[in-house]
């Protein structure tokens, strides 16, 4: 791998691979961290499963990493998921993946979102008069604001009405939380820096013609207090009359 970031897709297999391990043993911040990301995990299982149920048949995952939706859910099998990410993270979960089938129509799109945008989309079977399913798990928090602008702006252009944007963030509150700066400092030294976060996720979000549903919701500690620390949001498209309004 030659960039740093592209090194935390195995990190995240490999937390939600090992949970159940940390939680046998208790074993303090790894269980937690564990914990967090299997049920980060679930919350879009739920959203994709939920919108394939509901009929819909076009999935993008952008910076999917190592995710397995493809293979470990049950989908119907003319449902087209896309997972983009870096060429030499989509190369790797290749060679990894080998010969398993997926359970749906799963193909792969290696761009660098930032660098290359979303035009290579463009030249895939997706259909953008139909509604789009568009998961970012784990991914916003390293890309800067007006990348991450930018960003919702090409998923936005995208996107017609009934679409559904899923995704988390990072919390502007959870920042200043003395563990959660020490793991920023701790992401910045091996040069893959946390480089965003929002702090009010329905103004965000508005302006980019998505608006929040009652899924969404902000994830604290799980010992304490208030501070939201993640954001997982789940938001609809609008209709382009509301947008102008
Ligand atoms: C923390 S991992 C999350 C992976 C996966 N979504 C998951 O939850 O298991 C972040 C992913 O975002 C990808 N990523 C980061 N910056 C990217 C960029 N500019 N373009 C495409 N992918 C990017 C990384 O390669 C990595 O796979």
């Amino acid at each position: 791998m030659n960039r740093p970031v592209a090194d935390t897709a195995a990190w995240l297999a490999t937390a939600r691979a090992e949970a159940p391990k940390h939680e046998a043993a208790d074993a303090g911040l790894a269980a937690i961290g564990s914990a967090f990301f299997t049920d980060r995990a679930r919350f879009f299982d739920t959203v994709l499963t939920e919108w394939a149920v509901a009929g819909h048949r076009q999935v993008v995952v952008l910076g999917a990493g190592y995710d397995q939706r493809a293979f470990r859910l049950d989908l119907p099998d003319d449902l087209l998921l896309i997972e983009v990410d870096l060429p030499e993270v989509l190369a790797e979960k290749g060679r990894r993946i080998g010969d398993a089938l997926p359970r749906c129509r799963r193909s792969t799109v290696a761009a660098d979102v930032v660098a290359d945008g979303l035009d290579a989309l463009d030249d895939t079977r997706l259909d953008f008069a139909r509604p789009i399913l568009w998961i970012a798990e784990g991914l916003l928090y390293y890309l800067t604001p007006d990348e991450v602008r930018t960003l919702l702006h090409q998923v936005g252009a995208r996107s017609t009405q009934g679409s559904i944007l899923a995704l988390d963030h990072v919390a502007t509150a959870g920042t200043r939380l003395p563990e959660v700066r020490r793991w920023l400092r701790f992401m910045a030294d091996r040069g893959s820096p946390w480089r965003s976060a929002v702090a009010d996720p329905a103004a965000w979000l508005r302006p980019h013609g998505w608006i929040l549903t009652d899924r969404s919701t902000g994830v604290g500690r799980p010992e304490d207090d208030d501070d939201v620390v993640t954001w997982l949001l789940e938001a609809h498209r609008q209709a382009e009359e509301e947008r102008s309004r």
